[in-house]
């Protein structure tokens, strides 16, 4: 079931992550670790109000063909007929509400019009605008900046049901993906099991050569939040510093000879543990990266709506 973020914007599913020890300044001792036996529930948007919005949404699809197909209009439908301005201004008054949405976003309050409640209403009403836009038009697309304005709308609504399928589906694999052994982890807790890697792969460094030892420290302290949105998104890191480091490390280690309680193989090991952390790690904000993508369509696509909607109704009233 889909249920929001709880701050969608940034795509945080980290609630653990803002609890005291975890915000804490102090460097643990041992990662602090929080257990996710219980998975909190929420209730979803999408069934808000016992499925209240998707309801609402069939009844005005419904009397939408219902009047299409009953009403005349002479010669046949088209958005310039009463009942083409009628649909016309419903939806767009629609999609000025349902812009609103961002601002409603960014002030949270609890009841009736809760965010909850807002985005069931947006999600549903949205999709009833396939009708009411579509029936508008009464079917006469072309190449003009009419049937543009019902294509940037068809985006936005396309775009807000992939946003759907992605809120839907993307919360558990995040939630899957950081069980380790002991339980589930935040993402606060892997970069501070990175730090503790990183310091126990320099204490173990230290009996190397001055050769490999540089090769070591090279791989220390990585940015794991460095890199392009793209590059986070396509869990694609082709200068990968841990990876670099092991292979090079591999590479000196067939010179040496092979010696009881060998410091390469401390060292090697302590890179493949951090090598399986940060797969972990990236594939947590690669997740995190998706289910911010739509936005980036949803969002400019209904800014460029609005344009071609203002255009649109400009061009119809200035040929009238
Ligand atoms: C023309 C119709 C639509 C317009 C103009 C529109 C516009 C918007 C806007 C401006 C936001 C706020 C984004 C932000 O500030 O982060 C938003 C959020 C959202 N839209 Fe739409 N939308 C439309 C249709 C739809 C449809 C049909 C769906 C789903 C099927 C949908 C799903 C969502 C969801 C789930 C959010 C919340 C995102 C979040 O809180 O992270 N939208 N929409």
């Amino acid at each position: 079931m889909a249920t929001l973020p709880h701050t969608p914007d940034k795509g945080d599913f980290e609630t653990a992550a803002t609890t005291k020890s975890s915000t804490s300044t102090r460097t643990p001792k041992t990662a602090p670790r929080v257990r996710r036996d219980k998975v909190t529930s929420h209730d979803s948007f999408l069934n808000y109000g016992n499925g209240r919005w998707w309801k609402i949404a069939i009844v005005i699809a419904v009397v939408s063909f219902a009047t299409y197909f009953l009403i005349d209009v002479e010669p046949r439908h088209n958005g310039g007929s009463w009942y083409g301005y009628t649909m016309g201004t419903i939806g767009f008054a629609l999609i000025l509400w349902l812009t609103l949405l961002g601002v409603r976003k960014r002030a949270m309050t609890p009841g009736r019009w809760s965010l909850k409640a807002w985005t069931s209403a947006h999600v549903y009403l949205g999709l009833s605008l396939i009708v009411i836009g579509t029936l508008h038009t009464g079917f006469q697309l072309g190449w003009n900046v009419h049937t543009l304005a019902w294509a940037l709308m068809m985006l936005v609504i396309l775009s807000g049901l992939f946003g759907i399928y992605v809120y839907a589906t993307l919360p558990k694999a995040l939630s899957a993906n950081r069980y380790d052994e002991d339980g589930a982890i935040t993402e606060k807790v892997m970069i501070e099991q990175m730090k503790q890697l990183d310091r126990q792969i320099h204490d173990a460094a230290q009996p190397l050569d001055p050769e490999a030892a540089t090769i070591v420290e090279r791989s220390l302290g990585e940015n794991v939040f460095a890199g392009s949105f793209w590059q986070r998104a396509r869990n694609s890191y082709p200068g990968d510093l841990t990876r670099i480091a092991m292979g090079e490390l591999r590479k000196l280690r067939n010179f040496r000879p092979r010696t009881d309680d060998d410091p390469f193989e401390r060292v090697e090991t302590l890179l493949s543990k951090k090598e399986a952390l940060l797969a972990k790690l990236r594939r947590h904000l690669q997740l995190k990266s998706w289910l911010q993508a739509w936005l980036y369509i949803h969002v400019p696509a209904t800014f460029a709506l609005i344009a071609a909607l203002s255009a649109h109704v400009f061009s119809v009233f200035f040929y009238w």
